[in-house]
């Protein structure tokens, strides 16, 4: 990832980490449907070493160690904070860029929930996780699609993450390595009164970290207009949310 846009990722996540887990609704939902994914699909109970990317806060990293056991468990982030996210699970951490960073070898379960979408080449990403993993290791993925924050696209935002990819092109990096198990995606709606509460839910998020705008009176209030003209209903303004995932196995 470039590396400018790596920083500026990096704070603002680590900017959000205190208000990110209590505001990211539709991140901890996510969380949960890959843990049932990974039920449904079959995963084992207990995995030898594991390896998570983004833990952030830890939705997934919760749910995952309530629902399997570890005998090792690595969590990756870009932001320091998310060391405490390891520490509450007796984890190691490894901090740094999940592109760039060296890996523990052979995991038998490489996971990330909402992260990938910030990455340049999460295609790359997900065939060299496909590679990484030991045979009849598991790959469990969520980022999001193309629809994300779409009512900011039409408004003008550039606070789109640059890694947006459907179900379909996580399946097509990985098909030629990885059984699939299971792969899907949804669109789902949050409701807010005023685009101005949108802008703090990004903020609370941490995913404005592209959007190097300063507003002004005049472009804040430009950018209110936009979205009400074109989004505004009685009960106030959506902002979509795509995510899309896929479970998948490597053959033993
Ligand atoms: C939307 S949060 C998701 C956190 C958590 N997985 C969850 O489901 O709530 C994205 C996380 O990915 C991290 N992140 C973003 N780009 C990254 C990168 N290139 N390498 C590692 N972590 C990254 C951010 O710091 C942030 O904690």
């Amino acid at each position: 990832m470039n590396a400018q846009i790596t920083d500026r990722v990096q704070r603002s996540f680590s900017r959000s980490f205190r208000s990110y887990h209590g505001s990211a609704s539709q991140q901890a939902k996510i969380a949960d449907r890959l843990v049932e994914e990974m039920r449904l699909g079959g995963a084992p109970q207990q995995f030898a070493a594991a390896l998570e990317f983004g833990c952030g806060t830890g939705h997934l990293t919760h749910r995952l160690c309530t629902e399997f056991d570890f005998q090792n468990l690595t969590v990756n982030d870009l932001s320091p904070e998310a060391a405490e996210t390891a520490e509450a699970v007796r984890a190691a951490f490894l901090c740094g860029d999940a592109e760039t960073v060296e890996w523990p070898q052979r995991p038998d379960l490489i996971t990330s929930a909402s992260m990938i979408q910030w990455l340049h080449d999460p295609r790359t990403f997900l065939q060299r996780a496909a590679q990484a993993l030991a045979p009849g290791g598991w790959l469990v993925v969520s980022g999001f699609g193309p629809e994300q924050y779409r009512e900011l696209v039409r408004v003008g935002s550039n606070a789109k993450a640059p890694g947006l990819c459907g179900s379909g092109d996580m399946v097509a990096a990985i098909e030629d390595q990885l059984d699939i198990v299971s792969s899907g995606e949804s669109l789902s709606s949050m409701n807010f009164p005023s685009p101005r509460k949108v802008l703090e839910h990004l903020r609370r998020t941490g995913v404005n970290g592209r959007a190097q705008k300063v507003w002004t009176k005049t472009s804040l209030a430009q950018f209110t207009d936009h979205y009400v003209r074109d989004f505004g209903t009685d009960a106030g303004v959506p902002l979509t949310y795509h995510p899309t995932w896929v479970v998948a196995r490597k053959p033993k």
